[in-house]
């Protein structure tokens, strides 16, 4: 098919998910071993820019990337080899000269993933590129699917961060829509209660991490826990849906911190053990629990795969917390550096 735009730019900015009921163990091409479901967040966001323009055909993905207005040909080679795995619907690519510019919101060295929020920007990106290449329209419930179900053949929690608000991601029986290829946003209204939930990013160490998230997936693959966390996690995501529809926020509390200590046990529990947690990291659990306790704020955590601790609250204690955050917490962080964000609305597209 002829293109009927030959050169273009084109930018989404996407961001970041931290996911409750943690995606941990994979088949293939990231398809997930169990259903997860994720908050999106507001503040930790790539915006990335897609420039492209028509060339003679050739056998591989012409492509130049730069992150942070640098060249990175880690990331370049990583992206090309994406693009050139991807099914042969998008094999046009090739006629194509493709230049990506993306940086991130958040600092670079804070241990925080950035895979989500650059793998759903350069998704999006590339959606919008056939779209505009081809002049094609798109129903937009197809769209954000097709995007989602993209992002995660470059990163599966990137799946996830396609949309706003809380996400499911991974085919669950009793909960119709859900799939393995692609996330959906959470079916069913939202509890005031989870709206507007903010998160304390609580960084404790950016020291590169020990072992990777790919490797960690991997270690599943026979892990003497696996058949019985995979039915855990569905449970789970169930629980948490119901707990948020209803405004429960015990349940809430109860599901979000089991789900963050269940990924660090796997990690503690396999057949090549590893450590992710940091002591700061345990310091501040315990502490999160006790100001709960104390105050009966329904204050709670969740981890990612690393030490950082995510602090969830909902945003009418948002003085007290940051209060809090700033007088005792600050001691156990790196640098004193704590990231301030909160559920978003998901990403949007930019117009050049
Ligand atoms: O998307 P990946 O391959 O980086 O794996 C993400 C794994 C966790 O962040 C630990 C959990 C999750 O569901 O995001």
């Amino acid at each position: 098919m002829p293109l009927v735009c030959s050169r273009g730019k084109i930018s989404w900015t996407s961001p970041s998910n931290i996911a409750l009921v943690k995606y941990w163990g994979k088949k293939g091409i990231q398809v997930p071993a169990n259903p997860s479901l994720s908050m999106t967040l507001n503040r930790s966001v790539t915006a990335l820019q897609l420039e492209y323009e028509e060339m003679p055909e050739s056998n591989g993905i012409r492509l130049d990337f730069y992150f942070e207005g640098e060249k990175n040909l880690l990331f370049e080679e990583k992206i090309r080899k994406y693009l050139e795995g991807l099914p042969d619907t998008w094999s046009w690519l090739r006629r194509l000269h493709l230049v990506v510019r993306s940086s991130n919101t958040f600092p670079h060295s804070a241990g925080i993933a950035s895979s989500a929020s650059s793998m759903s920007a350069l998704a999006l990106c590339l959606m919008s590129l056939r779209q505009e290449a081809f002049g094609l329209k798109q129903e937009e419930t197809a769209f954000y699917r097709e995007a989602s179900d993209l992002a995660r053949q470059a990163s599966g929690s990137a799946a996830r961060s396609v949309f706003g608000g809380f996400t499911i991601w991974g085919a669950l029986q009793d909960i119709p829509g859900t799939d393995d290829r692609f996330a959906i946003p959470l079916p069913g209204e939202v509890h005031p209660t989870f709206r507007n939930l903010k998160d304390a990013i609580l960084l404790v160490s950016s020291a590169k991490k020990s072992v990777s998230s790919r490797a960690g997936h991997e270690l599943m693959n026979g892990h003497p826990f696996a058949e019985s966390r995979y039915r855990m996690a569905s449970r789970n995501v169930a629980g948490l849906l119901t707990a948020i529809t209803e405004g429960d926020t015990d349940t809430f509390i109860r599901i979000t911190e089991q789900e963050a200590l269940t990924l660090h046990g796997l990690m503690m529990s396999s057949h090549e053990p590893f450590l992710l947690l940091h002591p700061n990291s345990i310091i501040l659990m315990e502490k999160i629990r006790q100001f709960r306790q104390d105050t009966g704020h329904p204050v709670c955590f969740t981890i990612d795969a690393g030490p950082n601790i995510h602090l969830l609250y909902p945003e009418n204690i948002s003085a007290p917390v940051r209060e809090w955050i700033n007088a005792e917490l600050n001691l156990y962080l790196e640098n004193g550096r704590w990231i301030d964000d909160g559920m978003g609305s998901g990403p949007e597209k930019l117009n050049e």
